[in-house]
């Protein structure tokens, strides 16, 4: 088999970079339609796609940190000024801190809620809190404005790649691209 140096990161941490934004793609959605009264008749069904697909997610989230940690990407393009790549550090340290307060606040308020996650308890994991209903919905309030924050932050994370791709014509994207199909290289 033909080795080449690989440019930015590594099959694995692309696969999990893209396997987030799979997840975080039906779980925004579904957390937003479940509590619209619009969508009643479905919310049962959709509570169950959105905890158990939560606690999904924090695997991803875990086995992508412990991967990331170990394994360190090449570094960003020379050209990028010292600004850009401490904005893109900080914007990035940010999604993880966010998407760990999504997942921890979503279980403490189900669990302390004195409600099931239907995947854990198949698995025999018992509840790690006791039920606090009172706590549980101030959790909820902070589960509720952290997903804007984390909105937020994807929203100006998207952008700048979007604009390295499309007006700086740099080889940010690359770095990150899917495994499956990985774009010309630049010049
Ligand atoms: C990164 C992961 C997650 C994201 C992005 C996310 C996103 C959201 C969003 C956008 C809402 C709607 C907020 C609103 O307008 O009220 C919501 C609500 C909710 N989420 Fe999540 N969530 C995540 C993980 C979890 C997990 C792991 C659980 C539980 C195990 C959970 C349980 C809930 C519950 C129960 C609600 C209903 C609102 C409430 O009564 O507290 N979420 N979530
Ligand atoms: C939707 C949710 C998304 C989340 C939570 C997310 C999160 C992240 C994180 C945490 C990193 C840093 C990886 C690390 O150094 O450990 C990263 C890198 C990157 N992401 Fe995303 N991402 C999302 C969507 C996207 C999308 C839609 C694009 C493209 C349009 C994109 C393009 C990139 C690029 C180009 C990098 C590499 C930046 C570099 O050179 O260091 N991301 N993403």
């Amino acid at each position: 088999m033909a080795t080449h140096r690989v440019e930015g990161y590594d099959t694995v941490q692309r696969m999990l970079h893209w396997l987030t934004v799979a997840f975080l793609l039906v779980l925004i959605p579904v957390g937003i339609a479940m509590t619209h009264p619009a969508f009643r008749p479905l919310q049962d069904t959709l509570f169950i796609i959105h905890k158990n697909g939560g606690v999904l997610l924090f695997l991803v989230l875990v086995a992508r940190v412990g991967w990331r940690l170990t394994h360190r990407p090449s570094p960003q393009p020379a050209e990028l000024p010292t600004i850009h790549r401490r904005v893109a550090a900080f914007t990035h340290f940010m999604l993880y801190v966010l998407l760990f307060t999504m997942v921890i606040t979503g279980y403490l308020r189900v669990v302390g809620g004195g409600f099931p996650i239907e995947l854990l308890d198949a698995l025999g994991i018992p509840p790690l809190i006791g039920t606090m209903r009172e706590t549980a919905t101030i959790i909820s309030a902070v589960h509720k404005f952290t997903a804007y924050a984390l909105v937020v932050v994807i929203v100006v994370h998207v952008t700048a790649a979007i604009q390295h791709a499309l007006v700086h014509r740099n080889s940010v994207m690359q770095r990150i691209w899917p495994p499956i199909a990985p774009p010309a290289k630049a010049d």
